[in-house]
C-alpha cells in the first residue's frame, strides 16, 4: 500500500470516533484532508465541525459541511488530526503544515484526541521531524537564541522564497537536531519563551488514541 493508500485507510477508520448529533475538531494536513473527505460522507449525521486552519475550514465548507466558530462551542467530544511524530505514550510532534497553534487550540477543548497517521509517523524517540515553533515575527532572533541555547538549530521556514506566514500572521522556525527524551518538559520550556506562540510539541496533552495504518492493518494504540 502506497502512503496515501494508509493515510485514506486510517482516515476511514476514524469515522468510528465521530459521534453522531456532536460537533467534530478536525485537524489540518494530508491525512485530516482524507478524513475531511470521509466526514462528507456522513456529514447529515453531525452538528457540525471546528477547524484547525482556514484550509481545513475552506475543505469542509466545499463539502457542505457546517464550520463553526470555537467561541460558540462548548462542548466537543473528538478532535481527529494527523501527527509528524509519535511516540508509543502518545506525545507528538506536529506542525508540519503550520497549524499547530490553531490544532493545540482545539484539541484542547476536545475530550478525546484521535491521531491518525500512516506508521511511519511512530518513533521512539521524537525529534527526527524538526520540531516547529510558531513566533511572533519581531521576536524572531531572540526566540532562535534561546531555541539555539536548548541544543536546536532553529531554521525560517520558507517558501517560494519567502517565509511562511501562519493563519495568525507569524512566523515558523522549525528546529532541527533536537533528541527529545522529555517532551512534557521541553513543551513548556518552549513556550515559556517570550515571543514564542505555541511549541509543535503536543505531550501535555497528547493523543488519547491513535490510529497508525500499517501494511499489515490499523493499528490501534490507546493512551
Ligand atoms: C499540520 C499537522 C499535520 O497533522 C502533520 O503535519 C501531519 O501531516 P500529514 O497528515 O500531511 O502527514 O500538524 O500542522
Amino acid at each position: 500500500m502506497t502512503q496515501d493508500e494508509l493515510k485514506q485507510a486510517v482516515a476511514r477508520a476514524a469515522i468510528d470516533y465521530v459521534v453522531e448529533g456532536e460537533i467534530i475538531g478536525v485537524g489540518t494536513g494530508s491525512t485530516a484532508n482524507f478524513f475531511i473527505d470521509e466526514l462528507a460522507k456522513i456529514k447529515d449525521r453531525i452538528k457540525g465541525a471546528v477547524a484547525s486552519s482556514e484550509a481545513t475550514a475552506n475543505r469542509l465548507k466545499l463539502h457542505g459541511i457546517d464550520v463553526l466558530d470555537l467561541n460558540q462551542v462548548d462542548y466537543m467530544p473528538v478532535y481527529i488530526d494527523g501527527a509528524d511524530e509519535i511516540t508509543p505514550h502518545g506525545a507528538m510532534i506536529k506542525g508540519g503544515g503550520g497549524a499547530l497553534t490553531r490544532e493545540k487550540i482545539v484539541a484542547s477543548v476536545a475530550m478525546q484526541f484521535v491521531c491518525i497517521a500512516d506508521g511511519s509517523k511512530l518513533v521512539n524517540v521524537l525529534g527526527n521531524f524538526p520540531l516547529p515553533v510558531e513566533v511572533i515575527p519581531m521576536a524572531q532572533a531572540a526566540v532562535a537564541r534561546k531555541l539555539s541555547a536548548l541544543g536546536g538549530e532553529p531554521r525560517l521556514r520558507m517558501k517560494d522564497g519567502k517565509p511562511v506566514i501562519t493563519d495568525n500572521g507569524c512566523i515558523i522556525l522549525d528546529v532541527v537536531g533536537m533528541r527529545i527524551l522529555h517532551p512534557t518538559e521541553l513543551e513548556s520550556q518552549i513556550n515559556n519563551i517570550p515571543g514564542v506562540v505555541t511549541v509543535g510539541l503536543f505531550a501535555q496533552r497528547g493523543a488519547d488514541i491513535a490510529l497508525l495504518g500499517t501494511a499489515n492493518g490499523i493499528q490501534k494504540y490507546t493512551f
